[in-house]
This record gives C-alpha cells, sequence and structure tokens, in this order.
C-alpha cells in the first residue's frame, strides 16, 4: 500500500490524504480510547466527512471486493502499534487504546516514520515528529523548500544539534527526500552560519564548504547562488575573537544557499520581486533616459544620451545581499505567546520578510513549500498568507504549540486538540504528562 501523502490542497474529502487518515485515526484513539475497530471506523469516516461504503472496489487477481478505506485505517493502526503507540487491551479481543508513549511526550514526539499532525488549514499542514521520517511519506512535487536547519554550534542551542561530519550526514538525510520530491527547476534555500570556527581558533569553519560540495555530488543539486543575509540587528561577536583578542570582524550576515535540480528549467522569476527605482533613477525615466555620457575607466560600461536609460522599466531587480534584521511582528507575536504560556522562546526566527522575497522570486500561486525545520512557523504563516499550499514539521512540541496559536486563527485551521485546548476563542497549549 502506498504510503504517500498527498499535497494539502489537492485532496478533496472523500480522498482522504494518509496524512488526514492518521491525524483523524490517532485522534479517534485520543477521543475514545479501547474502542472497537467498527467504532473506529465510524469515527474516523466522520471526521473526515466520507462515506466508507463508497470505497469498497475489487482488489488483486481474483477481484475480491474489499473496503479500502477499512483497510487504510487499519494500516494507520499498525503504524501506531509498530511504533509502540497502541497497545492491546488486556482480555479483550480486536480491542486497543493508546500507549501512554502514544499519547504524548513532553519533548518530542517521537514517532518514527509517522509524526503527528498538530494543525492544518486549507493550504497547509504542520507535523510534529522528525522530519527526516515525516518527508519520505510525502510524494508531492515541491517548489521550494526554504529552511534554517540547527546549526553546528560548539554552545548547543535549546533544542540540540549534531556538529562536525555528522552535521552533514545529517543534513543530507535530511534533504533528501525532500529533494527526491523537488519538482523540476524547483528551489532549495538553505540558511545556515558563517560563524563557526574550529575549537580554540580564531579560523572559522570549513563546514559550508563542505556542506555545498555534499549537496552537489550527494543529492546531484546546482549552486545558483550564495545569498547575504545582512543583519544589522546582529549581536556583536565572537567575544573572544573580536572584543578580546581583537583578530576577528564583528559578526554581520548569514548565507542563503540557493540550490536547483535544474538550472536551465529553474522557475525563478525576478519580475516578481521587483523594487522601486530610486527617486533620482525614476525621474531621470520620466525625463526621457540619461542626458550624460559616461563610461567607467576601462570602458566596458558606457552610458549615453538618447539610447541609455530611455525606455520606463517596471522596477529595479534586487541584489544578491538581503537586507534585514531578525525581528519582525511575526517573532513578536510567538514570543510573547510563548512567555504568556510558560513556553521556551524560539531562539532563531526568520524574519517574515526574507521569508516573503523566497517565496515570491521563487514560486508561484498554489504551488507547494516546505520547511523541515520550522521552529516558529514563518514559512508556514507566509506561505498561507501569499497562497502557497506548505508543509512544515518539527520535532519540538512547545516550538509548535507558540507558532501554531500565535502564528494561526482557531476560525481558519484544523488544531490538534491533544496539543491544544479552547478557551472561548483563545487557544491554550496541553501540559503534556511525560511517557
Ligand atoms: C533554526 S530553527 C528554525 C527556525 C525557523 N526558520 C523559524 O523561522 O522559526 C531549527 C529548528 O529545527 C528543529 N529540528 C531539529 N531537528 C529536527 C528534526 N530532525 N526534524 C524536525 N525539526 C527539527 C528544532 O526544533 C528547531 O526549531
Amino acid at each position: 500500500m502506498a504510503q504517500s501523502v498527498s499535497s494539502p490542497g489537492t485532496r478533496g474529502p472523500h480522498t482522504p490524504s494518509q496524512l488526514d487518515l492518521f491525524a483523524a485515526t490517532a485522534q479517534a484513539y485520543m477521543d475514545q480510547s479501547g474502542a472497537s475497530n467498527t467504532e473506529i471506523y465510524e469515527a474516523v469516516a466522520d471526521r473526515l466527512g466520507i462515506d466508507p461504503g463508497a470505497h469498497v472496489a475489487p482488489v488483486g487477481a481474483d477481484g475480491v471486493r474489499y473496503n479500502l478505506f477499512h483497510r487504510n485505517v487499519r494500516w494507520v493502526q499498525q503504524s501506531l502499534k509498530k511504533d509502540g503507540l497502541l497497545e492491546r487491551v488486556p482480555d479483550e479481543r480486536g480491542i486497543w487504546r493508546l500507549t501512554g508513549k502514544g499519547r504524548f511526550r513532553l519533548q518530542e514526539w517521537q514517532a518514527p516514520g509517522t509524526g503527528l499532525v498538530a494543525f492544518s488549514t486549507r493550504l497547509g499542514v504542520a507535523i510534529l515528529g522528525d522530519c527526516r521520517a515525516v518527508f519520505r511519506q510525502v510524494d508531492a512535487p515541491i517548489a521550494l523548500c526554504i529552511t534554517s536547519p540547527p546549526y553546528p554550534l560548539a554552545s548547543p542551542r535549546a533544542y540540540g544539534n549534531k556538529s562536525g561530519d555528522e552535521y552533514i550526514d545529517f543534513i543530507c538525510e535530511a534533504l533528501e527526500p525532500i529533494v527526491a520530491s523537488l519538482k523540476t527547476g524547483g528551489s532549495l534555500v538553505l540558511n545556515i552560519s558563517n560563524d563557526i570556527f574550529e575549537r580554540g581558533s580564531p579560523a572559522r569553519s570549513l563546514y559550508r564548504e563542505k556542506l555545498v560540495l555534499a549537496l552537489a555530488e550527494r543529492l546531484g543539486l546546482f549552486k545558483m547562488d550564495e545569498i547575504i543575509w545582512h543583519n544589522r540587528q546582529k549581536a556583536p561577536g565572537p567575544t573572544q575573537w573580536a572584543c578580546k583578542t581583537r583578530q576577528q570582524l564583528t559578526v554581520a550576515w548569514e548565507p542563503l544557499y540557493w540550490f536547483t535540480n535544474d538550472p536551465q528549467r529553474c522557475e525563478s522569476d525576478n519580475r516578481r520581486v521587483l523594487q522601486p527605482h530610486t527617486e533620482r533613477h525614476a525621474q531621470m525615466l520620466a525625463e526621457g533616459g540619461e542626458r550624460r555620457a559616461r563610461a567607467s575607466s576601462d570602458g566596458a560600461h558606457a552610458v549615453r544620451p538618447g539610447s541609455s536609460y530611455v525606455n520606463a522599466t517596471p522596477g529595479r531587480i534586487p541584489g544578491n545581499v538581503f537586507e534585514a534584521g531578525h525581528t519582525c511582528a511575526g517573532r513578536n507575536q510567538v514570543q510573547r505567546y510563548a512567555k504568556a504560556h510558560g513556553l521556551p522562546p524560539h531562539g532563531a526566527m526568520f524574519p517574515e520578510r526574507l521569508v516573503e522575497f523566497f517565496v515570491e522570486f521563487l514560486t508561484q500561486a498554489d504551488e507547494l513549500v516546505v520547511d523541515p525545520f520550522s521552529g516558529g512557523g514563518t514559512v508556514a504563516a507566509v506561505a498561507e498568507r501569499l497562497g502557497r499550499e506548505w508543509i512544515a514539521t518539527d520535532l519540538m512540541l512547545e516550538y509548535m504549540q507558540a507558532a501554531g496559536a500565535a502564528r494561526f486563527c482557531p476560525d481558519d485551521a484544523w488544531f490538534n486538540p491533544a496539543l491544544w485546548h479552547r478557551e472561548s476563542d483563545a487557544l491554550r497549549p496541553r501540559q503534556l504528562a511525560a511517557a
């Protein structure tokens, strides 16, 4: 049986994706632990709004008629059992219930190969789980993966990280299923840190050069550019080498590596992200173009009156340095929600403007954008706003809780009641007991 999920927006009420089915089945067990299979089938069908009778079809060479919907639900049951999330109720035939582990984990949802739908909208789905497992189940064409994995920091952040060659392997393993589903000419934008140093040394690690080579050699990607994200709000550092020994300059930028699987057919289009002309340039265009003759010292670039800049253009092509601080309204909203509900703050969110730029430059409406390391949910929120389908995963329950509730409205999204409860109009994160 295919263990794949379709793109969230392409599913209809009568053709549930595996992820919908998974969420609905897990939810049915959450709602009525110890229910019979018949009760579970009914609950899942109700939740998904489908008629199980419409899914009876002949299967195999002998054409025996099976209920494919029931078979799909049983597949989900098997996956839950395999992962130790469901257990047989003692002395009861065919009756199953969630295990303690199945119900909740405080820090991580440990369900390899599955993941739990945390919330979903008409356009997208946020899944609590390990991206390496979840994206193996996705076979919808991905137009853009824009993501920022944990950095290989010497002092790990709250969500942990790998270092050295292990880090390169980890990133390749995480991206491999996504690259496999990348549509022809699709893009990957990877934000990593430039500020990783050799232990006890002011020399920078060469991990990013190694990673770029690994992505080209192992995953067959082509590097389109290394765009500089210049962030004037970055805290000064590294303290040891810039402030104490004074051997280094202070940090001010991060790379955004842009890759594609087919450079000739890459679907980027800078006309979607043109910027306004400067006042001076607009005035020159209004006056009919350049009036003075100028040339660079070697004559390679010359402008002439009457022929240069005479045709009005709709805007300025952006340069490949992106200027943005890391704060923005969406990030502040997530931090405020986390603080108000005793959740840990997320320390490394994208500014929304940066994600907007790449989503518009690299995709069109309705295409699928994914973020395997979604953290505070910036990519999900921006993709939703710009009318793109999206899939976002994160391993940390608390980040999912803050991102979902702070960025999405309970009236426009389905929120897994295992993770939040609703009090009048507000969503409150559930305090989940450790298994
Ligand atoms: C740098 S943050 C991403 C922040 C994100 N770009 C944003 O705008 O909020 C990296 C995230 O990856 C998550 N993470 C780490 N390992 C993961 C894995 N194997 N699968 C899914 N998420 C993972 C961490 O919990 C963390 O939230």
